[in-house]
């Protein structure tokens, strides 16, 4: 049963305190609550992108947010942007170009826009927008136009709007490790921790998981930062995807990492999802894990009397299962530092943005004088888990085109894939073995 809880966050500039129910999304409260009904709900599943609100600057889908989860933010929505009857320059710029048809998608779209032109310091490319708004789509196929028209907007660097203080009972919003872990023991298989929400949400929408049991991580200061502790890079559990992309530490050390997190959904699922959720999640097709793989992470794993480490590959038992015992949490992962790393991850989808991987591969190498040194390769949606290809790596090291070509046939025997609805294992095998050679023409050209 869904419990009441009172939260504090500035909504358009307004300082507000809300009271609501546990299980209610913050898209919930925005329409129903407070009548902003600008803010449009498509697929409710974070495909679509027309619930699009900014927190704290950031574009997120406010279908995929718990309302609580909005505690110490500000809220901007699409009613915030007009002064008086002067429309805000994007909109005056989808006026001006035609880029609104039924319009449904188009509160959705202006705010993924603001997100990106208050981050942006020039004119923007095409790329540009296409990458920004590429978590949002319209129906009515006005991409050209909405293209345009946020193309011809200046870009104007405004601030995110102050926030209030944190107002949720520790109890949903832990502000400790220890808090954290207290409540998973005392209500132990009552409830579940949640972060970015990107997979959780979704479930519930299609009623396999129960929003009234679930609590906020994301205010625990231990989960979050990207930090060289000794010779590892140890990555909190709750930094998001689109903090890794980012990162030049991780660059540095894992450069596989931030190029699959980039693939991770659109703009809106990227600020919100993180590292921990997605490992906890245990997907086989998950993009961050073969990156982790081939950077030979370990998992940091606590509950209140325990912590250990545990290698990557050792952590997954089967699709969706883990070594993670109901009490512990994924504090964060370390990665070996290792000098001179090259690395590449490439994947297959249905289409470019918002989509399941088919196969991914990711590859790790570092070379001597020019000669494959070392060598590691992992692959996901080929097998029950993510899996490391040990002959593939061995193949590898003898260089050239002859060791690709032998790796390319190793590949193929290596991968276990399944028919499903998203392809068939024909498709996935010798995919992967495509994937493969593309990735190491990138890491000889890097
Ligand atoms: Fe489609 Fe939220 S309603 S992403
Ligand atoms: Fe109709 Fe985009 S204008 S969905």
């Amino acid at each position: 049963m869904a419990d009441t809880l009172d939260f504090a966050c500035s909504v358009n500039g307004e300082p507000r305190r809300l009271r609501v129910r546990s299980d209610q999304r913050l898209i919930d409260v925005l329409r129903h609550d407070l009548r902003l009904t600008g803010t449009k709900e498509g697929c409710g599943k974070g495909e679509c992108g027309s619930c699009t609100v900014l927190v704290d600057g950031q574009a997120v889908n406010s279908c995929l947010m718990l309302a609580y989860q909005a505690d110490g933010t500000a809220v901007q929505t699409i009613e915030g942007l007009a002064r008086g009857d002067r429309l805000h320059p994007i909109q005056e710029a989808f006026v001006e170009h035609g880029a609104s048809q039924c319009g449904i998608c188009i509160p959705g779209m202006i705010m993924a826009a603001k997100a990106f032109l208050d981050r942006t310091s020039s004119l923007a490319t095409p790329e540009q927008i296409r990458g920004a708004l590429a978590g949002n789509l319209c129906r009515c196929t006005g991409y050209t136009k909405i293209f345009t028209a946020v193309s011809r907007v200046p870009a104007s660097r405004s601030p995110a709007p102050l926030a209030p203080e944190p107002a949720a009972p520790l109890y949903f919003r832990p502000r400790s490790l220890e808090e954290a872990l207290e409540i998973l023991i005392q209500r132990s298989g009552e409830v579940r921790p949640i972060a970015g929400g990107t997979d959780i949400l979704v479930a519930a929408k299609d009623g396999k998981a129960n929003l009234a049991s679930l609590f906020d991580l994301t205010a625990v200061p231990e989960l979050r930062g990207i930090e060289e502790v000794g010779h590892d890079l140890r990555i909190g559990a709750a930094v998001t995807h689109a903090e890794i992309v980012a990162s030049p530490l991780v660059a540095r050390h894992c450069p596989a990492l931030p190029i699959a997190c980039g693939w991770v959904g659109g703009p809106q699922i990227r600020n919100r999802g993180t590292l921990g959720g997605n490992i906890a999640h245990g997907s086989p097709a998950a993009d961050t894990v073969p990156p982790l793989y081939v950077a030979d992470a370990r998992v940091e794993v606590v509950s209140v009397s325990d912590r250990r480490d545990v290698m990557i590959s050792d952590f997954f038992t089967g699709p969706r299962q883990t070594v993670l015992a109901p009490d512990e949490l994924i504090v964060a992962v370390r990665i070996p530092k290792r000098t001179g790393v090259r690395g590449a991850f490439l994947r297959l989808g249905q289409r470019q943005a918002q989509a399941i991987s088919k196969v991914s591969v990711a590859v790790a190498m570092t070379f001597r004088g020019g000669q494959p040194e070392w060598a590691r390769v992992a692959l996901g949606s080929v097998a029950p888990t993510v899996i490391r290809a040990p002959e593939t790596e061995r193949a590898l090291l003898a260089g050239g085109y002859e060791g690709l070509k032998r790796a390319m046939e190793a590949i193929r025997n290596e991968v276990r894939p399944i028919d499903d609805i998203r392809s068939n294992r024909e498709y996935r095998r010798e995919m992967a073995a495509v994937l493969l050679e593309r990735a190491i023409r990138q890491i000889a050209e890097a």
